[in-house]
């Protein structure tokens, strides 16, 4: 069983997914630090799934830091392009991580194919590492649509071209607190916490 106590490093340098995972946290009385804070290295997410990357990302920091680390992994999946762009969702945005470009190229594929059917969900990955080697994976997903053009300021990442299920405004155009309970990080932890009754 895995333990949520302490200090967790929150093995991930994005600083979007470090707030809102310290937000998830911080009702347990847990500390969260994160992996750049400790100047830990970013490995390079080398697996094909995303609670493969999650386990590669949290079982690195977990080791380095000698604490128990939680790690994200998490993406876009767009049923019309088979699921991409999927694990490779950082990947889209290239080197400068320019979200603008990814979220053009998501909806160009999309008139491409010409499909009619929007349909996609966000996934997440989260893995709880112990520095004993011992780790445990929760998955979470929030399904909604793609839209173009892109709406909202807010959030991060693929969030302004997302309209989540039974909703009309993009991730983008919500408040963090809006945002949150409806994504599939937090479904996730929900899952990560049921788990530790
Ligand atoms: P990774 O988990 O570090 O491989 O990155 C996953 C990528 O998926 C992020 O860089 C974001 O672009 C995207 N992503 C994951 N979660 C969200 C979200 O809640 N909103 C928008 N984009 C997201």
């Amino acid at each position: 069983m895995p333990k949520l106590s302490g200090r967790i490093v929150v093995a991930s340098h994005n600083a979007g997914k470090v707030r809102e995972i310290g937000e998830l946290l911080a009702p347990f009385g847990v500390e969260a630090v994160s992996a750049a804070s400790l100047n830990l290295p970013e490995p390079e997410e080398t697996e094909t799934t995303f609670v493969g990357n999650a386990e590669l990302k949290a079982r690195a920091a977990a080791k380095a830091s000698g604490l128990p680390a939680l790690a994200d992994d998490s993406g876009l999946e767009v049923f019309a392009l088979d699921r991409a762009p999927g694990v490779y969702s950082a990947r889209w945005a290239g080197p400068d991580r320019n979200f603008k470009t990814a979220m053009a190229r998501v909806w160009r594929e999309l008139e491409e194919t010409g499909a009619s059917d929007l349909s996609a969900r966000f996934v997440c990955a989260l893995s709880l590492a112990q520095p004993d080697g011992a780790i445990e994976s929760f998955e979470g997903e929030a399904r909604g649509h793609i839209v173009w053009p892109a709406r909202g300021d807010k959030g991060f990442g693929y969030d302004p071209i997302f309209v989540p299920d039974g909703h009309v405004r993009t991730f983008g155009e919500m408040s963090g607190d809006q945002k949150l309970p409806l994504t599939h990080r937090a479904r996730a932890f929900e899952k990560l916490v049921a788990s530790l009754r």
